[in-house]
């Protein structure tokens, strides 16, 4: 039912005005089109970036060095896989189905974070990417846990415990290697020197390039912004690093007592741009995975969806 410009004003109000009193908005409640509109693209890319992002370590998962490494890289990515089921079951409360979500995703329409277009090298990297990409995921992820729409607040709480547990585990493989063998060090470091960069980039644009922000931080979508976040991460991996007596590969980070921060080099925006459209080390194969693993899946979402209607039907009769 269209309703007048007059009205829909009032109603923008009232929701504004719930928002600013911190009421998280439920799925039946009242929402801009725009604000819907806004959670389902956020909110379905999160969920695309923790499926995409098992494969990266998924690699790893046959090549573990020991069995206990193993079967802790075999839980942490299969973690993955809830949260992103979480998140599509979010989305879905929006009025998306599952299918169109999919289709976005395979057909590249949509995005996922750009981390997982990087390949994983060695070892190192499982441990790389569980103390920094995890580590920047739970920095922007404990931030989301207050924002404004009740069903992504609410998944945002579970993935954050399960994310701390991946964090530790990676800065764990780092911590072993850093204090190994020439060659575990130098392998640590290679991959330090290869994640870092990307990693910040997680963060998006800066905030006076992003696109979302001025939209998202109104509604409390996001809490605290791109480059806030960017920074609290870079604030606390500086000393885990020293910790790990490995170098970060920026000659501009320092302290700067006035700020009260790290002070850290450019990231190369180019490569961001281009990985986002596309030209990174693993986008093709990544979305070819994701293909292959969805087209192979068919058998068993044609089984499921047979077996509901075979219930519904049984229920109608049980009714009638
Ligand atoms: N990779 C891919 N796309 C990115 C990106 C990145 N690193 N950073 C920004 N973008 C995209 C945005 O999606 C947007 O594109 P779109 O309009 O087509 O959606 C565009 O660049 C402009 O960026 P904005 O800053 O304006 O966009 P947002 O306001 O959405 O901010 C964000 C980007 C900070 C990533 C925000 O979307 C967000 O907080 N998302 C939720 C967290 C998330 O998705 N994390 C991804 C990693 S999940 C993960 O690491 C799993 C862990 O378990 C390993």
């Amino acid at each position: 039912m269209e309703i007048s410009s007059l009205e829909e004003s009032r109603r923008e109000a009232i929701f504004q005005a719930r928002v600013d009193a911190e009421e998280k908005i439920e799925p039946k409640d009242w929402m801009p089109e725009a604000y819907r509109k806004n959670l389902i693209r956020q909110i379905s890319q999160h969920g695309h970036s923790e499926v995409v992002g098992q494969l990266p370590e998924g690699n790893w998962i046959t090549r573990a060095p020991t069995l206990r490494r193993k079967a802790v890289l075999l839980a942490k990515v299969q973690d993955e896989a809830g949260h992103g089921l979480y998140l599509y079951s979010a989305t879905e409360t929006l009025g998306i189905a599952r299918e169109e979500l999919m289709e976005q995703l395979l057909t590249g329409k949509a995005k996922y974070a750009s981390i997982f277009n990087y390949p994983t090298l060695s070892w190192a990297d499982v441990g790389a990417i569980g103390w920094l990409v995890d580590g920047a995921a739970i920095v922007n992820q404990i931030s989301l846990c207050r924002t404004s729409y009740g069903p992504y607040a609410r998944a945002m709480v579970r993935i954050c415990k399960e994310e701390s547990f991946h964090m530790r585990q990676g800065y764990e493989i780092m911590t072993v290697l850093a204090r190994g063998s020439q060659e575990q060090k130098a392998m640590a470091q290679d991959a330090l020197n290869r994640w870092w960069w990307p990693t910040l980039m997680m963060f998006g644009p800066h905030d006076a390039d992003s696109a979302h922000s001025g939209s998202s931080m109104k509604w409390k979508i996001k809490r605290q912004s791109n480059d806030e976040l960017r920074q609290k991460f870079v604030d606390q991996s500086v000393a885990q690093a020293q910790h790990l007596n490995l170098k970060i590969p920026d000659e501009k980070l320092k302290w700067n007592d006035e700020r009260g921060h790290y002070d850290f080099g450019e990231i190369d925006w180019d490569e961001f741009t281009a990985v986002l459209g596309g030209a990174g080390p693993c986008n093709h194969e990544r979305l070819e995975a994701r293909r292959i693993a969805h087209e192979q899946g068919d058998w068993v979402r044609d089984a499921m969806f047979a077996h509901a209607e075979k219930q519904r039907q049984r229920d109608v009769r049980k009714t009638a």
